[in-house]
Order: C-alpha cells, then sequence, then structure tokens
C-alpha cells in the first residue's frame, strides 16, 4: 500500500501532458493538447488533454480522468501499480515491503503474471551476463553479431539457462507461484510426468515490451543451427500478451517516431535492433506476423506515415504486399523500400554507416503505387488477362484509401504508370467504394444492433423506460447536477426571491444546508465521496475566513480512482450551455450564470429532497411487509409514512409553484 502523503506528491509531479504524451501523439490546440482516441477509434480528434487542469477528456467515447487513471485505463493496471509508473517516471521512491508470497497472492492474477514476467526478464539479463554459460554462449553470440554493449542493455537481452528447469526452479524458489509461471508461459508442463520446464531453456532472450515499458513476453532465439529445431520459440497468448495488440520496439522507438513523423515498419527482432544501433530509431517490428489493424492502429497514434522495409526476397515482397491495403484502409500513407536481394534490414543496417542508411531510406522509398504495379508488372509481362487483375489490383488498394483528396492524387498517378485513362479508374474505384461502403454499414449496423440488444430488453422482455424527464429523472442525475452545482458554481451567489424580499445565497451554502438539515446521504458512492470531500474544504474555508475558490484539484486528484472519472466528467460537461438536461424540456432561455443559478438551484434541491423521501417512504413500505414485524412496529412505521407523506405534499405543491 501507498500512504496519503506519496500519492500527494506523485499527483503533484505528475504532468499529464507528459504521461499521456508517452502512449499518444499530442498536438497543442490553444491552451490544451489534441489527439485522436486512443480508447475507441476514430479519425478526427475528439481526445482532450487539459495541462492546466490536469485532466483528459474524450468527447467521443465520454471517457476521462487524471494522469493516473489514465495509465490504469490504457495499460489495464490497477490503481496502484498506475500510481508506482507514474512515480516512476517521476523519480518518486515509494518505500514497499520485500515482495512476500502472501504480496502475490493478493495481486489479481494479472498483475501477477505481469510480476512473473518482470522477474524473468531480470533473472535473464543477469543470467546472460553473470553466468558462466551466459558469457560464453550467449553475450559471445551477440558480440559476434555486431550487437554492443549498450544495445545489449537497452534492450534487456538475455539468456535461459540450457538445463531445462533451471529458471522454473530459481523462480518457485524465489516465491512466484505455477499458476503464473505456466500462464504465462514461462514455463511449460510435460504431460507424460508432470514435470516443469523452462519454455526458453537454452535460447537467447529478446524481451517484448509494452508501450509503457513493462515487460509482457519473449521471444526465444535458438543458438543451433540444426534446421529441426524452431529458430524462434515466443510467449504464448495470454492474458497479458496479445500478439495482435503489440509492436517489438515501440517502447523504444515512440519518441523517434514523434519527431521524424514517420514509422518504419520490419520483420523481425533482430532488425528493429540493428536499426537502432545504426542511429535508425523509428522501428518498430510485427515480429514476424503479418501485419494487424490494431498494429496500424497502434502507429498511427503517434504519426501517419509508415515506412515497410521488408527483405528482398519473395515472402517479404509477399508479405509487404499484403501489410498495405491494411495501412490504407486505416487512412494513413505507405512507403515501400526494397532490399538488395539477399539483405534484411539486419545484414544492410551492418553494412552500412547511418549516414548511408538514411541516404538509402530517402532514395529508395516508394510510393505503393508504384511499388505495386513495378511488382505486379514484373510478374504480368504482356499478358494481358495478367494485366487487367493487375489493374484490378491496384484499384482494390486505391478503393481502401478513405481520404477523398489522396484517392484522387494516387489515381491520377497511377492513370500515367499504367498508361490507363484516369477517367476509367475513377469509376471503376468508386465502382468498388461502393459495394465497399454498403459491407461496412451493414457491419456497423450489424454492430450496433448487437450492442444494444441485451441491453433493450430486462431479464422478462419489458421494455426499459423511456428516458427520463424533469420529474422522472433518476437520482443519480439529480445528484450529478447538485454535485455539479458545487463544483462549478460552489462560491457563487445568487438572489432569491423569499416572500417580498430579495435575499442573496450562496450556491455552496444553500445545498450544504438543505442536505445536512434533512440528514440526506447521497446514494451514488462517487457523488457521495465528492460532497462529503467538498464538505470537509468547506467547512475549514469557513473556519480560516476564506474567499478563495476551492481548488479543483481537490477532486481531480482524489484517492478514489471512480470519483476522479465522475469529477472529470461533470467538470467537463459541455458549458455552452448551463442548463442540464433536467431542466431542458423547460424552455429556461441561456441567461446569466446569476439568473440560471437562482431558478435551477432551488429547484433541483427540492426535486432531489422530494426524491429522496420517495425513496425513504419505499424503503418504510418494504419494511412494512416483512415477516414477523410487530404490530407496535408497524403502527410506528405507518406514522412515519404519513408524516413523510405530507412532507412530500408541500414539497410538490412547492415544486409546481417553481416550476410555473
Ligand atoms: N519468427 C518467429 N518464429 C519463427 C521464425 C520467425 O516468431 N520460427 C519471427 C520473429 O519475430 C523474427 C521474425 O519472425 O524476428 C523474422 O524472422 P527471421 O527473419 O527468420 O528472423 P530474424 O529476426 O531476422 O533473426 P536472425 O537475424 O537471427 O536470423
Ligand atoms: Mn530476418
Amino acid at each position: 500500500m501507498i500512504d496519503n502523503g506519496t500519492i500527494d506528491r506523485i499527483f503533484a509531479a505528475a504532468n499529464i501532458v507528459d504521461i499521456v504524451g508517452d502512449f499518444v501523439s499530442l498536438r497543442k490546440k490553444g491552451v490544451n493538447f489534441q489527439a485522436c482516441c486512443p480508447f475507441h477509434n476514430e479519425k478526427t480528434p475528439s481526445f482532450v488533454v487539459s495541462p492546466s487542469k490536469g485532466l483528459f477528456k474524450c468527447f467521443g467515447c465520454g471517457k476521462g480522468g487524471n494522469s493516473v487513471t489514465f495509465v490504469m485505463e490504457h495499460e489495464s493496471m490497477g490503481y496502484v501499480d498506475a500510481l508506482k509508473y507514474v512515480a516512476k517516471k517521476y523519480g518518486i521512491e515509494i518505500v514497499e515491503k520485500e515482495l512476500s508470497v502472501d504480496d502475490i497472492k493478493k495481486n489479481d492474477d494479472r498483475e501477477s503474471m505481469m510480476i512473473a514476467s518482470t522477474y524473468a526478464s531480470e533473472y535473464f539479463t543477469k543470467y546472460l551476463h553473470d553466468s558462466e554459460e551466459g558469457k560464453n554462449i550467449g553475450l559471445s553470440y551477440f558480440q559476434e553479431r555486431g550487437f554492443t554493449p549498450s544495445t545489449i542493455n537497452k534492450f534487456r537481452l538475455g539468456f535461459c539457462p540450457t538445463t531445462g528447469n533451471q529458471f522454473t526452479n530459481d523462480a518457485i524458489a524465489a516465491g512466484y507461484k505455477e499458476q503464473f509461471l505456466t500462464a504465462t508461459g514461462l514455463t511449460g508442463k510435460r504431460e507424460s510426468d508432470g514435470k516443469l520446464y523452462d519454455r526458453f531453456y537454452g535460447r537467447i532472450i529478446f524481451p517484448i515490451h509494452a508501450i509503457s515499458g513493462r515487460v509482457t513476453a519473449f521471444g526465444g532465439r535458438t543458438l543451433r543451427t540444426d534446421k529441426k529445431v524452431a529458430k524462434y520459440v515466443n510467449s504464448p497468448e495470454s492474458e497479458i500478451y496479445h500478439k495482435s495488440n503489440i509492436l517489438y520496439g515501440l517502447f523504444f522507438a515512440k519518441k523517434a517516431i514523434m519527431q521524424d513523423n514517420c514509422c518504419i515498419l520490419v520483420e523481425g527482432y533482430t532488425d528493429v535492433i540493428s536499426l537502432h544501433q545504426s542511429g535508425v530509431e523509428n522501428v518498430v517490428s510485427s515480429s514476424g506476423t503479418s501485419l494487424t489493424v490494431e498494429q496500424v492502429r497502434l502507429i498511427s497514434r503517434f504519426t501517419k506515415n509508415i515506412t515497410v522495409i521488408y527483405d528482398g526476397d519473395n515472402a517479404g515482397i509477399k508479405a509487404s504486399l499484403r501489410g498495405i491495403d491494411i495501412i490504407l484502409r486505416e487512412g494513413l500513407n505507405v512507403r515501400i523500400i526494397l532490399l538488395p536481394e539477399g539483405d534484411d534490414p539486419d545484414s544492410f543496417a551492418k553494412k552500412h554507416s547511418a549516414n548511408e542508411l538514411k541516404e538509402y531510406i530517402r532514395e529508395n522509398e516508394e510510393d505503393f503505387i508504384s511499388f505495386k504495379t513495378r511488382v505486379l508488372l514484373k510478374g504480368a509481362g504482356d499478358d494481358p488477362i495478367k494485366r487487367a487483375e493487375l489493374i484490378t489490383d491496384i484499384v482494390n488498394s486505391m478503393a481502401e484509401v478513405p481520404d477523398n483528396i489522396m484517392r484522387a492524387v494516387y489515381i491520377k498517378e497511377s492513370a500515367k504508370i499504367l498508361g490507363i485513362s484516369e477517367h476509367i479508374l475513377l469509376e471503376e474505384v468508386a465502382r468498388k467504394r461502393i459495394s465497399h461502403e454498403s459491407d461496412t454499414q451493414t457491419k456497423e449496423f450489424i454492430r450496433n444492433q448487437q450492442r444494444f440488444e441485451p441491453q433493450r430488453y430486462t431479464q422478462h422482455n419489458a421494455v426499459i423506460s423511456p428516458p427520463t424527464s424533469q420529474f422522472g429523472s433518476s437520482i443519480d442525475e439529480i445528484e450529478k447536477e447538485i454535485v455539479k452545482y458545487l463544483l462549478k458554481y460552489g462560491n457563487s451567489s445568487f438572489s432569491y426571491k423569499e416572500g417580498k424580499e430579495f435575499v442573496k445565497l450562496n450556491v455552496a451554502e444553500i445545498i450544504i444546508g438543505d442536505i445536512e438539515s434533512n440528514g440526506i446521504v447521497l446514494q451514488n458512492s462517487a457523488y457521495r465521496e465528492i460532497y462529503k470531500t467538498y464538505l470537509e474544504l468547506h467547512k475549514q474555508k469557513i473556519v480560516e475566513e476564506s474567499t478563495e475558490l476551492i481548488p479543483m484539484y481537490n477532486f481531480i486528484n482524489h484517492h478514489i480512482p471512480e470519483v476522479c472519472n465522475a469529477v472529470v466528467d461533470i467538470l467537463t460537461l459541455e458549458d455552452n450551455y448551463k442548463m442540464s438536461n433536467i431542466w431542458k424540456k423547460h424552455d429556461i432561455a441561456e441567461e446569466k450564470e446569476e439568473d440560471m443559478l437562482s431558478e435551477v438551484v432551488p429547484r433541483t434541491i427540492i426535486l432531489y429532497k422530494s426524491k429522496a423521501i420517495e425513496s425513504i417512504i419505499a424503503e418504510l413500505q418494504r419494511n412494512l411487509i416483512e415477516e414477523g414485524i410487530s404490530e407496535e412496529k408497524q403502527s410506528e412505521i405507518l406514522f412515519k409514512i404519513t408524516a413523510l407523506n405530507r412532507e412530500r405534499l408541500s414539497i410538490a405543491t412547492r415544486l409546481k409553484r417553481l416550476m410555473l
């Protein structure tokens, strides 16, 4: 556990632009920063980061919060781990107990798997540098391949003992549970005799880092030349490792990708490492699998430009052709570089200086049309049928491009290269797009259907009630409204007509007064927490006779993550209409803030009181029919209900008067 003082220091140090910027490429827009939302797929940015308020908010999908809840959400971490992540970034020390078997047990499975992976990564690097076989076999192999010590350290390369189960035994002795060693695939269990063994035994290790820098998986390369042995063994899919969502090297490359506004895509681990070592750092690898949509979206957070470098052999060409359409479909620009036959980026980087390398990239980048045409034309020769197929193929690719202008440019260019009229190409692409679009529209429709289906019906197939109107507003909505007044207008005052006189009322005072004097407890736990915090600070303010505003960071950086999210949600509610939905129907024109407050604050409080009373009555009525209740108790409850009903009636009358 982390003490509150440390939590406060973490929040004080956290710069939301830094933190979010580690995962998303932010662009400055006025006083804020903007990006495409990392939590849902979008083409135009609706994700906003406010450095002054220390919060983020997506106006597309609604997600919002502070630095720590961003890390929680984005990395699927728990609160404590997100705090630790931020603390580490800013060099804030967290004093914690040694990891005991008990602590490991307490963590949930995911976290335990993460911890086991981190342990393994450290174990493998230590073994590489400290053990005899690590030094003689692993380290000397890396040196032979020309990896410098700083490269080996940077990528945390390692070696797994050859014995077959030494890692597993050591891990278990250190307190790591078998369950998590096998769940991450670090350890296997032999079917024949149930014996545990190391998945990566005798292999050199490439740890795979998530964007946050945590190790979630490994690639292990054999040092044997025996063709029967798989060259690479990789961690299996698991709770913490989804191969299609990860790009090898992204953690090390993201800064350079943003700086160069371009991402180079290669095939293998060693390609990434060698290019890095040669000074080309904006490099990632899809690790042998064909490129996935998720991987392209990951890149598109940092840049819209991808340059694919694949080996000059046939497999390399095929792989680049497959990847192109996926990249185009996501609206990114793609360029391709073919290396001389027999070279891969790794070997090529070794033969050339950094400058030569960069120059080669600049001079040999080809856009996808000329690349595809050149490659396919070579295979087609003069065969007219094959040439027609080639044109169809290129048309299909161009139809994937979502941006109209980009598409037009591509069409113009390919008309020139292929020697056909631009007009015909335009028509073909348009035809292709129509069928394509109706396809995606249908898919979208079906997806939406599925999304809403389970929610629209309750268990008994009854249709859910229509959207709430003002009197029917849920307690939740009203509580949110009240908390909003506190947070946004707590310090404001308004004039209120009482009898013949106008009195000046302070928003916070009137709300707190009403809630406290009626002994109302907010039902929604997040709003209750906000109210409680506000009340504390308000009391303190009175004691200190201060007229200062209560600073919002007290709420945005609340110690309960759910509260932070609720606060951000409220603070970022559209400000251009100050009326909430529950009053909108009433056609209160947009007025000065004070006029608006004098109308809605009293109404909302009275409405809330009547709702609160309603729910107390409902509770009492339930008590009334409980089994074994004494007559005495019954009449007591009935008496209470009558009194409350009378109160409710008087409130209803006041409410009606206010509504007119
Ligand atoms: N790969 C894999 N499993 C294999 C072969 C390859 O997962 N059996 C993946 C690895 O991520 C590898 C990439 O595909 O990095 C490219 O494969 P390859 O070119 O064969 O390996 P290199 O990384 O280039 O390794 P080396 O340079 O040591 O030959
Ligand atoms: Mn290779």
